[in-house]
């Protein structure tokens, strides 16, 4: 062969031979060929299992999917190149065989509103935003809208309202309608969803699954009834994640359980620590015996794992106070995201529910004088001392 054919093919396709990688490797590869192309024709067909090209299956994707599927108790995932991709998958994926017609909780993160206001319903998808947690307003909705799909957020952003997932999850299936559940604030490590009856799951795995603030990335967990069409959308839609993201969202899954309880008491003691202090308005917490679902809270959430996110609202402060107030922080990170595990803190107003109009936030329950807090991993000592030189 010349150089130039040996400079594209020679040591290239390499097997292993019969030793196992104890880490999944990132298999970069787009297309896959087999010892025959027959297999390749199988493969295909989906008469056969293996890989033929990445958009549709990738082994590294694959086994972030596996993995997810043993966290969530599902059939099936699919893992998306964000949580937005992975929640318009589900989305789509509920409404393919049923009315387009959505109802959502009216808490819930700011892209995932525009998602069902600014995306869907130009493309015909009516959507009707209900308060969730009123079960008879939600009963309402569903016989006034009679919907394809309901969404809500387990744990909802940024006010931490906790829905009766197991009364709304019967509420749907009575609609004929399928749940979508965004898990991303509640983890598996205290609720998982398909076992209160939801049909799909979705994280953006961005936050507490990956948890390094180096990966954006999504996923759906479904049951066995919306697998194949979640898959069949994806084939020809491909949202997927690329392995490379899939790699390090496995590496960051196998601390999430521990990380998790960490943030989740120092999100406590954070909370517990802000309620009495004198700059201090309001805190969100769900382990607030007068939070408005206290009940539901009980029965949902496992005793001392009430979440790592801590809402707070500041004594007569606006947009200026608040600014300031965040310019003096020097440990926790002034930035968008959560679930990280360094602290962060941002102000929904201008970040995750900013393209909202400010009566639709009034109504959502977001004051200028709101911030949200992601407690990270580190000795609560510290967050504790930064946020008091900063008040
Ligand atoms: C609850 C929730 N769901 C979904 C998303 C969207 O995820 P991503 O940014 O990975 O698209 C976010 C992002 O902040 C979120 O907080």
């Amino acid at each position: 062969m010349k150089i130039h054919t040996q400079a594209v093919h020679a040591g290239d396709r390499k097997k292993p031979g019969e030793a196992i990688p104890v880490t999944t490797p990132i298999h970069t590869a787009a297309s896959y060929i087999y010892e025959r192309i027959e297999q390749l024709d199988r493969v295909f067909a989906q008469e056969a299992d293996g890989y033929c090209y990445s958009r549709y299956d990738n082994p590294t994707t694959h086994a972030l999917e596996d993995l997810v599927v043993a966290l969530e108790g599902g059939h099936g995932a699919l893992a998306c190149a964000s949580g937005m991709a992975a929640l318009e998958t589900a989305v789509l994926t509920a409404l393919t065989d049923r009315p387009k017609r959505v109802v959502a909780a009216q808490a819930l993160y700011g892209a995932t509103v525009r998602l069902l206001t600014n995306v869907l319903e130009p493309l015909g998808v009516e959507s009707r935003m209900v308060d969730i947690c009123d079960l008879e307003a939600a009963g309402r909705a569903l016989s006034e809208v009679r919907p394809g799909c309901v969404v809500m957020e387990t744990i909802s952003n940024p006010l931490l309202r906790v829905g009766n997932l197991d009364r709304i999850a019967e509420m749907t299936r009575s609609a004929g309608a399928a749940l979508v559940v965004d898990n991303t604030f509640a983890t598996p490590l205290m609720v998982r969803p398909l076992e209160h009856g939801a049909h799909m799951v979705v994280h953006s795995v961005t936050k507490y699954l990956a948890g390094h603030g180096d990966v954006l990335g999504g996923i759906v967990v479904s049951d066995d009834a919306h697998y194949q069409t979640l898959r069949a959308l994806s084939r020809t839609r491909g949202p997927v994640l690329g392995p490379f993201e899939s790699y390090l969202t496995m590496r960051g899954i196998k601390t999430f359980a521990l990380r998790m309880e960490r943030q989740c008491a120092n999100a406590c003691r954070v909370a517990s620590w802000l309620a009495t202090h004198p700059a201090i308005e309001r805190v969100h917490f769900p382990a607030d015996p007068a939070h408005p679902d206290a009940a539901t809270i009980r029965r949902l959430l496992p005793a001392g794992l009430y979440g790592a996110i801590v809402s707070f609202e500041l004594k007569d402060a606006g947009r200026e106070e608040i600014f300031a107030f965040l310019d003096r922080l020097k440990l926790v990170v002034r930035a968008t995201s959560l679930g990280d595990v360094h602290s962060m803190i941002l102000y929904p107003a201008m970040s995750s529910h900013r393209d909202l109009a400010p009566k639709q936030r009034e109504r959502m329950g977001i004051g200028d004088n709101l911030v949200r807090l992601s407690a990270g991993i580190e000795a609560v000592e510290d967050i504790l001392a930064d946020l008091e030189q900063a008040l």
